[in-house]
């Protein structure tokens, strides 16, 4: 039980790296949660910074995330990554259950980060990572939903939100077990949750696209 809450504690504070705030702060000097969308994700460094460092925390804060759920696995001794959840539920569900912890505990330092007064992103990065390292099958699918979105829409909210509604039927489609696809839907729930300015936005026709030099304060 001790090792179960030392991975969900560096989970945590995994998640909670704050890695768009970092890069904002190091390369303008600004608080990044007072300028565009107020969140501290890849999306809102991409507004700020530009593409180069967009995508360095976008590949980061993945990173978080598979390094949360491998982390499970290590530490608890199981089969190597990518092997380590069978494709049916015959084996323990323990395994698929502690793996999913892990991901919730460093999709809500992402959100909640300790280093940010519990404030952050919208867990998005950090989700894909997870669902990467549960199923490679699933994040990759989940990744190309987002990308026909963002590529018709240029809108990452819009597609940010229609991934996270695909995620859990990737999991049933690629027959992951109970504890996965229910770590997707309420996953997925709390992602929207987390876009809900967006959401305002996009009802009212105002939320920006790609490249749009358009201030949103959250
Ligand atoms: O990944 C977050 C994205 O979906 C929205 O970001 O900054 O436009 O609120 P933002």
């Amino acid at each position: 039980l001790s090792l179960c809450a030392v991975v969900l504690v560096v989970a945590y504070l995994l998640g909670s790296f704050p890695t768009g705030y970092i890069a904002v702060k190091q390369l303008k000097g600004i608080d990044i949660r007072e300028v565009g969308s107020g969140s501290t994700g890849a999306t809102n460094v991409l507004r700020t910074l530009g593409k180069g460092p967009g995508a360095v925390v976008l590949l980061i804060d993945c990173l978080k995330g598979v390094t949360a759920i491998a982390l499970a696995y290590q530490l608890f001794k199981l089969a190597p990554l990518y092997n380590f959840i069978p494709p049916t539920v015959d084996a323990n569900l323990w395994q698929p259950c502690l793996a999913t912890l892990a991901g919730l505990a460093a999709v809500l330092g992402h959100s909640k980060s300790i280093f940010l007064g519990f404030s952050g992103g919208k867990s998005v990065a950090t989700g894909l990572g997870t669902v990467l390292a549960i199923s490679w099958q699933v994040g990759l699918a989940s990744a190309g939903v987002f990308a026909v979105v963002v590529a018709i829409s240029r809108i990452v909210s819009l597609s940010s939100i229609t991934a996270a509604i695909a995620v859990t039927i990737f999991m049933l489609i690629f027959h992951q077990p109970l504890p996965c696809i229910l770590y997707a839907f309420f996953g997925g729930l709390y992602v929207i949750f987390r876009h809900r300015s967006n959401i305002e936005r996009l009802l009212a026709g105002t939320e920006p696209k790609i490249g749009q030099k358009v201030t949103v304060e959250a």
